[in-house]
This record gives C-alpha cells, sequence and structure tokens, in this order.
C-alpha cells in the first residue's frame, strides 16, 4: 500500500508540466538547486533531531541524580554551540553563493537569443505576439506558443488586466506577466517536444483554466509553421462552412475575433485565423475537435463560468455552419 502510494506521488514529478523533469537548460540549473538544498537541508535536519535527542536518552538512563555545575563540562558545550552556530553561518553562505551562481547561469541563456515573442496575460488566455524586423512577418496567435528546439528564446511578458504568472515548470522558473510593466525571460528547449505551462498567480474566476503549450521544434519544421500561419485563413470549402463563414462575418463574432482575410478584425479575444491548427480550445479547457467547438460556442459559461466569451444566439443549424467553418480554419 505504502510502495503503490510512493509510486503514484512520483508519478507526479515526470511528464510535461514537471519542474522536477527539467527539458531546458533553466529548468536543469532550478532543479539541480532544488535537489541539492534538498538533500543538505535534510542532513542538517537529522542531525539536529539526532542533537536533541541523545541528551534525552542519556539523561534518562542517569536516573535521578541531582543537577551538578560542571565547569569543564560547560566549557565544552558553549564550545560545541559556537562550532554549530559557525557551520550554520558557512552552510547559508554557501547556499546564498550557489543561488547567486544559479542566476548568473539562467542570465547567460538569453545571451544570443534570435527571436523574441510577446506574451501578453488576459483573463484567461494568452495572447501570443511573433516580433520581426519585416512588419509583414509579424505574427499574432493564442495560447500556443512555437519555438525552435535547441536554441535560446526571449520571451517578454506582460498583461493587459491583473497580474498574471507565466510558468512552464519543464522548462523555466516562473515570471510575472504585469499591467504596464514589460518582463523578460529568457527559455531554450533542449530537444523537440511538447511542454504545458500553467498561469501560476491567482488571476480570478476562471485562474485553473489559464493553461498554455509551449511547442518545440527542429528549426526547419518552426520556420515552416510560421509561414504557414502568416498565410490568411484558408476559404471555406462546402455549402455549410460557407454558410459558417457568412454567419460568423454578421455575428457578434467579428468584434472580438479576428480571421485574417476577411473583416473579422476584432482583438480583444484569442485570434482564430488557424485555430483548428491548435491542440486546446478556451486556454487548455478542451481538447480540439468539432464536439467540443460546438460546446464551447453554444455555452461557454457552462464550460468556464465567468469567461468573456458571451452566448451568441443560435439555432442548431447555425451552430453547426459555423463550427464546419472554423474546423476548416487549419
Ligand atoms: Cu492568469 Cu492566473
Amino acid at each position: 500500500m505504502a510502495f503503490a502510494f510512493c509510486v503514484l506521488l512520483l508519478q507526479g514529478c515526470a511528464g510535461w508540466q514537471s519542474a522536477l523533469d527539467p527539458k531546458g537548460p533553466a529548468a536543469g540549473e532550478l532543479a539541480w538547486l532544488i535537489w541539492f538544498f534538498t538533500a543538505l537541508c535534510a542532513v542538517v535536519w537529522a542531525l539536529v533531531m539526532i542533537a536533541l535527542a541523545a541528551p534525552l536518552v542519556m539523561r534518562s538512563r542517569s536516573g535521578d541524580e541531582p543537577l551538578l555545575l560542571d565547569e569543564a563540562a560547560e566549557r565544552r558545550k558553549m564550545r560545541v554551540v559556537v562550532s554549530a552556530i559557525g557551520v550554520t553561518a558557512i552552510i547559508l553562505i554557501g547556499l546564498t553563493l550557489l543561488s547567486f551562481f544559479a542566476n548568473r547561469t539562467l542570465a547567460a541563456i538569453g545571451s544570443e537569443t534570435a527571436l523574441t515573442i510577446r506574451v501578453t496575460g488576459h483573463q484567461w488566455w494568452w495572447e501570443v505576439r511573433y516580433e520581426d524586423a519585416t512588419p509583414s512577418r509579424i505574427l499574432t496567435t493564442a495560447n500556443e506558443i512555437h519555438i525552435p528546439a535547441g536554441e535560446p528564446v526571449r520571451l517578454l511578458l506582460t498583461s493587459t488586466d491583473v497580474i498574471h504568472s507565466f510558468w512552464i515548470p519543464s522548462l523555466a522558473g516562473k515570471l510575472d506577466l504585469i499591467p504596464g510593466h514589460m518582463n523578460v525571460l529568457d527559455i531554450k528547449a533542449d530537444k523537440p517536444g511538447v511542454y504545458r505551462g500553467q498561469c501560476a498567480e491567482f488571476c480570478g474566476a476562471q485562474h485553473a483554466n489559464m493553461g498554455t503549450f509551449i511547442i518545440a521544434e527542429p528549426r526547419e519544421k518552426f520556420d515552416a509553421w510560421w509561414n504557414d500561419q502568416l498565410q490568411p485563413a484558408a476559404a471555406p470549402t462546402g455549402d455549410e462552412a460557407k454558410a459558417g463563414q457568412y454567419l460568423f462575418l454578421r455575428r457578434p463574432c467579428v468584434m472580438c475575433h479576428r480571421i485574417g482575410g476577411t473583416p473579422a478584425g476584432g482583438t480583444v479575444a484569442p485570434d482564430l485565423t488557424h485555430i483548428a491548427g491548435r491542440k486546446t480550445l478556451a486556454a487548455g479547457t478542451l481538447t480540439m475537435s468539432r464536439g467540443n467547438l460546438a460546446a464551447w460556442i453554444a455555452d461557454p459559461q457552462g464550460i468556464k463560468p465567468g469567461s468573456h466569451m458571451p452566448v451568441v444566439e443560435l439555432n442548431g443549424d447555425e451552430l453547426n455552419a459555423i463550427v464546419a467553418y472554423l474546423e476548416g480554419l487549419k
């Protein structure tokens, strides 16, 4: 039973969202630091417990002898206490130095960043904007951050409403997104993979449903993805999807969402130009599927109560048409 419990507990230490399963240099440095601190503090704790228990055991063995003042013994005890204080000071200074050098290593990760991505926190989703010297290559997407594996990437973190916190445990430590302020976080993924992240600062009703994904890919695949994303949305094929586009553009959807290549130009909600290519809906709340798209549009307040996605009155045919259109936006 106890063994099964420990196995279950340790299962939580691996996977795509774990600070104890580092997949990049920043997370590796932090994991090493936390294990070293934990091991050293465990040894100190064990020694203190032994030092506490030993006199109790010796006293109970020696029975009820009266306590006599023995000056030589007192001096010995004083020396032990003074040396223990000295060792404590040395350990604390050592840990401070380790922490200082770990910080320097973290700062060195971004010394040669080529790619800058601006991540803006919103209640309760992430706006992701790829910066580029050529304005036509600037790209805005949401909730998923593609990066080239093996290369340092600079994230500029800010917020439009309240304080959020950006945390991809497998890749780096957490850093706040603060309205009116820009924080800089340099990350690097050693290998291609998908790493989950989570808002780590309570930011309102749907704080728990503010997930994100970092998708690290080989450079060629990343470049191809970026070029794809710069293309306007796919034109609808089939009568249902065409009807869906017609409806989408005439309903309140366009007030908040942008779809590249169409008149829909809202910027207060996630960009939907390539929504069907993403893994999830509503910032990691639902996996991407036709059924979930329909459920999300039909009942956003049932799925994510308090979210800023309103209910748009649609009958069954209209809902199916809009879903058919969005499903084609790969
Ligand atoms: Cu955003 Cu918690």
